[in-house]
């Protein structure tokens, strides 16, 4: 009785193995927005779901500290190491470029030795708290692609938390909370990323993992950790970015998560590494931070595969007739029908969902007066604002709907893939070669949701 099942799950195994295969390249990169091909009726443009390249976002963010004047060296200072309170040898000058550790020398680069930082006055105020709010601003959306790390130059802050905003500062909501001990500071049960489940990929967790420790020279750095969250869907390696497309494409909220407007580091208390604060010697706790690092790309709704920096704004470059920061309206003359955010479905190319033209109205009216208004209305197939025509064919002069390729009907309403035998391997080279369109998506669709099911299964 088991046979059966446990061949069919093979197939569908090795099935799976064979899709990966067949796009290892092209999945994922969503780089060009257009194309051209030939058509039956010419030469003609192929639109495109397209992204801009991931990139080093910290280039672009404003900073902002509070309070503004946190930053060490005026009145200058000296510092203690934290490890030993003989070793003062750290001294904070703002007035002297050598001395001094402004809030930029955090995004600068940090390939010499020895590292430059931003740093923290010391503690002095102690038992009040020393807290700081950094906050980085790009007056854009970004979608970030990789881990935020902080590395810290002199023991990680033993409570901090970092949140986001994705309304440009307005409201925030905490991304991830940081301390030596969880329940005590937050009265949150300690977790890591590896207790995430797909399930549970949106929870807000306490960790440990990047504040206990007191053997700081070795690990320096906090995380965020983004690709263990797409990992969870797209698999340790994230070798299946088809299953994490398809669920960005479907779930808003997962989506979300991974955009931002805004960040912010609320420290909360510095290392001080032995259990009681020695207040004798202040010098030693403070905050230093050497890198921040942030990878991401616009947000362009996958409708621009460009991003500019200019007038010290980042701006999308929109194609598709769409227009705006993030390409989330349509061009002036281009509302014939609702705006939509592209999809990543089918893989790898996407689907553009281009704006159209506004009906050319009154010229058409001008004509269809004169035929009478009984007849205009019997002649009126179809109208590009109503959405007459299905599955993505539009309307031509409001006598009869263009289809997209996989599509026929009066009114597209039919699939020509629905008979058997011709649509059966929708992933097969030739199914690829064909031009892209809604039979191919919705082929596609259902592989791909197949694909992830299957996944998770093998
Ligand atoms: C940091 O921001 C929070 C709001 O999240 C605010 O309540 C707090 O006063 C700020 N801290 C400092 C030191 O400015
Ligand atoms: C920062 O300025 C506030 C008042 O604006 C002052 O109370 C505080 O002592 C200053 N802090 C430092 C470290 O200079
Ligand atoms: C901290 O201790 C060191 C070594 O005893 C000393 O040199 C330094 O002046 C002390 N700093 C303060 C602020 O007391
Ligand atoms: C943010 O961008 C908008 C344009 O989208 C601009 O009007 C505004 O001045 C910018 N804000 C800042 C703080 O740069
Ligand atoms: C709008 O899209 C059409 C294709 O539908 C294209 O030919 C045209 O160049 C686009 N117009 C603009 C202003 O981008
Ligand atoms: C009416 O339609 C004809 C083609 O059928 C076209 O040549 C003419 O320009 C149209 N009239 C107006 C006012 O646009």
């Amino acid at each position: 009785m088991l046979w059966p099942v446990l061949l069919a799950l093979q197939a569908v195994c090795s099935s799976v193995a064979d899709a990966m295969q067949h796009y290892p390249a092209a999945w994922g990169h969503y780089d060009v927005c257009k194309s051209q091909i030939y058509t039956e009726e010419g030469l003609a443009w192929d639109y495109m779901a397209c992204q801009p390249e991931a990139t080093d976002m910290t280039k672009y963010l404003r900073v902002a500290l509070d309070p503004p004047n946190i930053t060490c060296g005026d009145p200058p200072e000296t510092y203690c190491a934290l490890e030993n309170p003989y070793m003062c040898n750290n001294e904070c000058d703002a007035s002297t470029e050598e001395l001094a550790h402004p809030p930029e020398l955090m995004f600068d680069f940090e390939g010499r030795n020895p590292t430059t930082f931003w740093q923290s006055t010391s503690w002095k105020k102690y038992p009040k708290p020393l807290q700081v709010n950094i906050t980085l601003s790009w007056n854009k959306t970004i979608e970030l692609t990789d881990d935020i790390v902080l590395t810290f130059e002199s023991g990680r802050p033993e409570q901090m938390v970092l949140e986001k905003s994705l309304d440009y500062g307005r409201t925030w909501t905490p991304y991830q909370f940081y301390a030596t001990d969880c329940l005590d500071a937050f009265t949150m049960e300690p977790k890591t990323v590896s207790d995430l489940t797909q399930r549970t990929l949106l929870d807000i967790i306490c960790t440990e993992d990047y504040s206990r420790g007191y053997v700081w020279k070795n690990d320096k750095t906090v995380r965020f950790e983004i690709k263990d969250r797409f990992a969870l869907f797209a698999g340790p390696r994230l070798h299946n970015m088809a299953s994490l497309y398809g669920q960005l494409d479907t779930t808003k909220n997962l989506r979300d998560f991974f955009t931002i407007t805004d960040l912010r580091i609320k420290l909360l208390k510095p290392a001080t590494g032995a259990t009681m604060v020695d207040e004798n010697n202040l010098s030693r706790y403070f905050y230093a931070i050497s890198d921040i690092k942030v990878q991401g790309r616009c947000k362009c709704n996958l409708h621009a595969n460009s991003c500019v920096f200019d007038k010290g704004k980042l701006g999308c470059e929109c194609e598709h007739n769409t227009t705006g920061p993030d390409c989330s309206r349509c061009k002036r003359h281009y509302h014939g029908r609702a705006w939509s955010v592209g999809s990543y479905l089918p893989i790898p190319k996407g689907t553009a969902n281009i704006c159209i033209p506004n009906n050319h109205g009154p010229v058409h009216r001008a004509n269809a007066s004169s035929l009478g208004v009984a007849n205009r209305n019997q002649a009126r197939v179809c109208d590009n604002a109503m959405l007459r025509c299905q599955n993505g064919g539009t309307c031509h002069q409001h006598q009869r709907c263009h289809c997209s390729p996989g599509f026929s009907g009066v009114l597209c309403e039919r699939a020509r893939c629905q008979g058997p035998g011709e649509c059966e391997d929708p992933l097969s080279g030739r199914a690829a070669a064909r031009p892209r369109g809604a039979g191919r998506w919705l082929a596609l669709a259902a592989a791909a949701a197949l694909l992830q099911q299957a996944a998770s299964l093998c």
